[in-house]
């Protein structure tokens, strides 16, 4: 865009590594990509629990806070799934920036989408947890009923149904929920944090 040439940042004194410094550990993006009903905001919401109880300033983002608001004009289209993502990286990067550990879900679905939002929040800042349960699993949970109307034809370019979900190549973390029990996968995911929690 021409416009952009004429956008030159301020240089702010107080930035992430100031904040960090004061908060007593660093700040970055916990990415829980996975199918619907796979499990991301149980595991999400618990290890933003254990975060919060070790004093470590959290903030999370899902489809609640960002799909009822910021993005409330977008739908399940490819573009705006893509859109979507790309707004909410740049949401957490300003989390970020401001000393908080994010944790996000999403369905996240696209391998470019989601090495589009590694790219935005910048790769050191950034951790992938897959929340690996199949589809199967996932469609006998059907704890909102929605793949009971996809499959009735109600709700169109559902993830799983008739629209795709790509495996992460190489996720940070993979929880496989139908084979590790949920306190064990959050004693992972939080034990993987400790060291980037560390200002070195
Ligand atoms: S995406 O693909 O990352 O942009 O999706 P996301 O923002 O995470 O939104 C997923 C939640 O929206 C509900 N929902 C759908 N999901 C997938 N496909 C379609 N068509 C759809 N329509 C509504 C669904 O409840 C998802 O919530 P979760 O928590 O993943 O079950």
């Amino acid at each position: 865009m021409k416009e952009m040439e004429n956008i030159i940042p301020h240089d702010f004194h107080i930035g992430k590594k100031e904040r960090n410094k004061l908060n007593g550990h660093k700040s970055f993006v916990v990415w829980f990509t996975g199918l619907s009903g796979s499990g991301k905001s149980t595991l999400a919401n618990k290890v933003e629990h254990e975060l919060f109880e070790q004093g470590i300033k959290t903030f999370s983002l899902d489809g609640d806070n960002v799909r009822k608001g910021l993005n409330n004009n977008l739908g399940f289209s490819a573009e705006d799934r893509q859109e979507n993502l790309r707004r909410i990286a740049e949401v957490a990067k300003l989390l970020v920036e401001s000393g908080s550990v994010v944790i996000a879900s999403f369905i996240s679905p696209l391998e470019k989408d989601r090495a589009m939002i590694k790219k935005i929040i910048e790769g050191e800042d950034f951790v992938e947890v897959f929340v690996n349960t199949s589809l199967e699993e996932c469609e006998r949970r059907d704890v909102k009923g929605l793949y009971k109307k996809a499959r009735a034809g109600e709700i169109k370019n559902f993830t799983g149904v008739d629209a795709p979900y790509e495996t992460p190549e190489n996720p940070d973390i993979e929880i496989k929920t139908e084979e590790e029990n949920l306190e064990d996968a959050i004693k992972r995911i939080v034990l993987h944090l400790q060291d980037k929690l560390k200002i070195s």
